[in-house]
């Protein structure tokens, strides 16, 4: 089945197949045409061009893209989208003054969001999870990486990644999943973190390799949560299995997380809301991807990832939502590309590039996802008409889009 777009405004993200990810100054640069025209055949990009020189195409499925822009969908390298119920309550906590540590400290947070899963049967979990799978579809999101990390149990854990998979195999959209058993020590090894740890290595590793339930692992490198020491442990153990690193780091305080992560050479690292120059330094000449999650800065009252300072180092940079029950109970990605012009000085070429072509480096997907490139899966996010693509982030809070394609097929 072929389709034909024509008569698109402007046709973004036009890159051919070498580009894996943009750095620094390269990031400005959003390449387009205007007025154009794009076929898909098989569910994949099969050309391109400008209308004026438009062949004759038998046998197609038009759609007429007169004012409406079309560019690559959404690419979501960091989420936690697998949760069970919400945590309403300490959003109320935290407007009356407590901070996300604190509510942690009272039994609040992750190992709330655990009991919670724990309690919960594995199609529940599904459905809730399948739900927000097809809210995030509609607002443009054709790629998406889920964690783990809120069962922190053998049984829950696996529960979980069996969720990611089902949903993995039930929608059209790419799915990565990361085993993040190392998000926070559950009560009963308060005392006895190593044995957690023995647990995640000895235990729960085996058995997600064996059924081939993750491609990544994670680990919550912060004060409260994990050591430097603890990150080292976890990644040499997930090499073992062949789990790529991409993890949570310098959220709230920089404790050397970030070179751990380049030493182990982690696919991405992630959060980064407290940089350090040396944690810039340590980026650079690294195959790791920094990834900004500016909506858990927004929800959280947290500083945002000092963007500038990456770029303008040289430095590549992607963006993801981290849609999770506690920091960021939304997965727009929209709003994020918004946020990341709003409130990290990106400009919306940067923004759509971050969200876009490395994104997909993010999560391991540059040869099939995130431009428009012949040969590449054909997501799309074909826009309302528009004047401008800029319109986009400008317009925050709205999505203004017309509809969604993933792999050739409006959702
Ligand atoms: O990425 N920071 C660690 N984990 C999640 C939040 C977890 C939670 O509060 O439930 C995050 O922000
Ligand atoms: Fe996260």
């Amino acid at each position: 089945m072929k389709l034909l777009f024509k008569n698109i405004k402007q046709l973004l993200q036009i890159r051919d197949n070498a580009t894996i990810s943009l750095k620094g100054s390269e990031m400005k640069e959003l390449p387009k045409l205007d007025d154009a025209w794009l076929l898909v055949e098989d569910g994949k990009i099969s050309d391109f061009g400008k209308m004026e020189e438009i062949p004759a195409f038998e046998e197609v499925e038009t759609v007429d893209a007169s004012g409406k822009i079309l560019l690559p969908g959404w690419i979501d390298s960091h989420t936690h989208l697998v949760y069970a119920g919400n945590r309403e309550q300490e959003f109320v906590d935290r407007i009356n003054g407590l901070t996300y540590e604190e509510i942690a400290n009272k039994g609040g947070g992750i190992l709330n969001s655990a009991k919670k899963l724990q309690e919960t049967s594995e199609e529940e979990l599904y459905v809730q999870s399948a739900r927000r799978m097809e809210e995030v579809m509609k607002m443009g999101t054709t790629a998406i990486e889920i964690k783990s990390g809120y069962g922190l149990t053998t049984d829950a854990e696996l529960k979980m990644l069996r969720v990611i998979k089902r949903l993995k195999e039930n929608y059209p959209i790419a799915i990565k999943a990361t085993f993040l058993g190392a998000h926070a020590v559950p009560k009963e090894y308060k005392e006895n973190k190593d044995a957690y740890l023995d647990l995640l290595v000895d235990e729960m590793m085996p058995k997600i390799a064996e059924e081939q339930l993750a491609e990544y692992v994670d680990i919550f490198c912060e004060k409260g949560y994990f050591t430097v020491e603890d990150t080292h442990k976890i990644l040499a153990a997930g090499k073992k299995h062949n789990l790529i690193p991409k993890i949570h780091v310098n959220q709230f305080n920089s404790i050397g997380g970030i070179q751990v992560g380049v030493e182990y050479d982690a696919l991405s690292v992630d959060h980064l809301e407290v940089m350090n120059p040396e944690d810039i330094e340590a980026l650079k000449g690294s195959r790791t991807m920094p990834v900004a999650l500016p909506s858990c800065s927004l929800f959280l009252s947290i500083p945002y990832t000092p963007a500038r300072d990456i770029i303008d180092a040289g430095l590549p940079l992607a963006l993801a939502t981290d849609y999770n029950p506690g920091s960021t109970p939304s997965g727009n990605m929209n709003l994020v590309v918004s946020l990341a012009c709003m409130k990290m000085k990106m400009n919306p070429e940067e923004a759509i590039n971050a969200a876009t072509v490395n994104a997909a480096y993010a999560m391991g997907l540059s040869e099939t996802h995130g431009s428009v490139t012949k040969g590449k899966q054909a997501n799309f996010i074909l826009t309302e008409k528009i004047p401008s693509y800029g319109f986009l982030p400008y317009s925050f809070g709205a999505n203004h889009i017309d509809s969604v394609y993933i792999n050739g097929k409006k959702i």
